[in-house]
């Protein structure tokens, strides 16, 4: 059994919101370097090849879209929801980066914090997460089984999530002490200390991700680690790609 963080994802949630409503006008002008990297043109080749491998309109999901940095990446597209927890980061989505290649039909973009959202089951062709599993949000069974739910038969997922090798090793022992004493502190010790944490770092390793996606109904899936080639940000991403059968288990 795969332990669950035990974290207060609506307070995190909230601390998220607050910190993006100072950064986001400059996150969106930073998408305009971003796109020239060559860890967006990594990025953008994937989406591009999930979004065009159904050979007909898909229906996407961009889970903690910011400001719509990948909005262009995608082809074939029918309807496009952008699920994001910051109002201010969504304002900024209604004008995305390279926005005059965005050929995306209907483009939703909903201020929910995504642990907490509903779709009706297999809505979705195609979910993908860039950039939000990490800093505060951690990869969870029950966030991927949802996932799953939302997910078409023969659909895809692909999310990337911080590599823990990005950190010192200092931080990692540090933050391998922390994971195993959190469960069995008081609840009340662990609200204080979830207070005091405004946004958690929730990187994995490689293993841990397979230990969590071998717990979830993803049968059929990848991770792969690499060096994030990017202006803005240094260190690595685990990458995952995983698949929903068409004949379901
Ligand atoms: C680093 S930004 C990445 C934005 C965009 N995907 C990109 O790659 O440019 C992380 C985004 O995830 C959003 N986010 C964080 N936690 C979330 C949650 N629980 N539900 C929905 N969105 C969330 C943040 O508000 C922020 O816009």
């Amino acid at each position: 059994m795969t332990k669950e963080p035990a974290m207060d994802l609506n307070l995190i949630g909230e601390n998220l919101s607050a910190s993006y409503q100072q950064i986001a006008a400059r996150y969106r002008s930073d998408d305009e370097i971003e796109v020239t990297s060559e860890h967006h043109r990594h990025l953008e080749s994937i989406l591009l090849n999930l979004s065009g491998s159904f050979g007909r309109r898909i229906q996407v999901l961009d889970v903690g879209c910011g400001s719509g940095r990948y909005f262009h990446c995608l082809k074939n597209v029918d309807r496009l929801i952008g699920v994001d927890v910051s109002e201010a980061m969504l304002k900024t989505a209604e004008r995305p980066v390279r926005h005059e290649h965005i050929s995306a039909r209907r483009i939703e973009l909903r201020w929910e914090n995504v642990y907490f959202s509903s779709f009706p089951s297999e809505s979705f062709d195609l979910i993908y997460s860039l950039g939000m599993f990490g800093n505060g949000c951690p990869v969870t069974v029950e966030l991927l089984n949802r996932l799953y739910n939302w997910l078409a038969p023969g659909g895809h997922l692909f999310f990337n999530v911080v590599d823990v090798a990005t950190l010192s090793p200092s931080r990692r022992a540090r933050r391998r002490i922390r994971n195993v004493l959190y469960p069995f502190l008081p609840r009340g010790v662990r609200r204080t200390f979830d207070r005091r944490t405004a946004v958690p770092f929730c990187g994995l390793g490689k293993r841990e991700l397979d230990r969590i996606m071998r717990a979830s109904q993803f049968t059929h899936f990848s991770i792969s680690s690499l060096a994030c080639q990017s202006p803005l940000w240094q260190g690595r991403h685990l990458e995952c790609a995983a698949a929903k059968p068409v004949l379901q288990r």
